[in-house]
């Protein structure tokens, strides 16, 4: 049972300081800068984003915020939101307070047009099964292990940052739904401050890539945030994949790892270039939205999700 004195509300400017604060007292593994925070919430190209505190007595005790995205549904583009920062101060925690700000959160999801998405932690996510979000699919995490391949990178072509290419690919890929792949998004999507990103074109407009270095404890993996090819190159995956795995042993990685359902029509591929299942994940992604796409939102053979929709990537 929540306290009576503690309030949920949409955050203030004048708050910015205490969230920065919580956040990096309930992360300190993984601090934020204050350029951090305004690339997070003042820069995203698909608008403001909509951030709420638990107000426990003017102390702020709990936060969840969402990103907002665009979301093709069908050729259709829905504005949208990926739920991505929530948390409760550790002094105030086992109150009830993130169920607080998961119930407004879907309270004010109803009777928008706003198409959602998630990928909580097993700590939360019964909040938001509580509050009615779909279980969409469990996080398809695919694990290969290095291949050793040796070989110039010649498909894979790095590009400074992506142009209109990458929404014409995106709408040439022959997916149904999924966060749309647009210029804006995908160079402020990897402008994270201080991280480094590889982006790629694929054999000129065939695709587009972005891989991530990763050092995990002694180990170095590479993460396929994203990789998109038009649907007629579908064909060259393989080719594309091993590609990847060169970089990979460009830069001594010992893993990949990608987001690729078994629905997925890139799902061969990758199975035959080494990407297992990691059937040991027990993570679901959720997703909401109007009652006449919400259907659609749920079927997991018509989204195309790599590690670019989940924020920790
Ligand atoms: C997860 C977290 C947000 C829960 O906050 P909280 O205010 O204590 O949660 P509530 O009191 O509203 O309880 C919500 C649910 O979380 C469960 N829960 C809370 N803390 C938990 C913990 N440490 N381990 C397991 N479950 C936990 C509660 O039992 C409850 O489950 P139920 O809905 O199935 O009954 C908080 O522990 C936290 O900030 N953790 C670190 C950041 C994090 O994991 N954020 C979630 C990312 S989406």
């Amino acid at each position: 049972m929540a306290d009576s004195e503690a309030i949920v509300r949409l955050a203030r400017s004048d708050d910015e300081a205490a969230i920065l604060a919580l956040i990096n007292r309930v992360q300190p593994h993984a601090p934020w800068t204050q350029a951090h925070y305004d690339w997070q919430f003042k820069h995203g190209p698909a608008g403001a984003p909509i951030l709420r505190v638990i107000d426990c007595e003017g102390l702020i005790a709990g936060f969840l915020a969402v990103s907002r995205r665009h979301v093709w549904v069908d050729g259709k583009i829905y504005d949208g939101f990926l739920m991505q920062d929530g948390m409760t101060d550790p002094t105030f925690r086992g109150r009830g307070f993130f169920n607080m700000l998961a119930t407004a959160l879907r309270d004010g999801l109803v009777g928008t047009d706003l198409v959602g998405l998630m990928f909580p932690n097993k700590h939360s996510e019964n909040s938001f099964r509580r509050t009615g979000w779909t279980e969409l699919m469990k996080v398809p995490l695919r694990v290969a292990h290095a291949q050793g391949l040796t070989k110039d990178l010649s498909l894979l072509q790095p590009v400074p940052a992506f142009n209109s290419d990458v929404l014409a690919i995106w709408k040439d890929a022959g997916f149904s739904v999924g966060v749309l792949r647009s210029p804006e998004y995908l160079n402020w999507r990897y402008g994270i401050p201080g991280a480094t990103y590889y982006r790629f074109m694929i054999d000129g407009d065939a695709g587009f890539a972005v891989l991530k270095v990763y050092d995990r404890g002694g180990s170095r993996v590479v993460n396929l945030c994203d990789f998109v090819v038009r649907k007629g190159e579908r064909g060259r995956i393989a080719e594309f994949l091993d590609e990847v795995h060169a970089f990979a042993q460009q830069h001594g990685a010992a893993e990949v790892q990608a987001l690729v359902d078994a629905r997925n029509p890139y799902a061969a591929a990758f199975e035959a270039k080494g990407f297992a299942l990691d059937l040991s994940q027990d993570r679901f992604i959720f997703t909401d939205g109007p009652a006449d796409v919400l259907p659609r939102l749920s079927s997991a053979s018509a989204w195309h999700i790599s590690q670019a929709d989940n924020d920790v990537y």
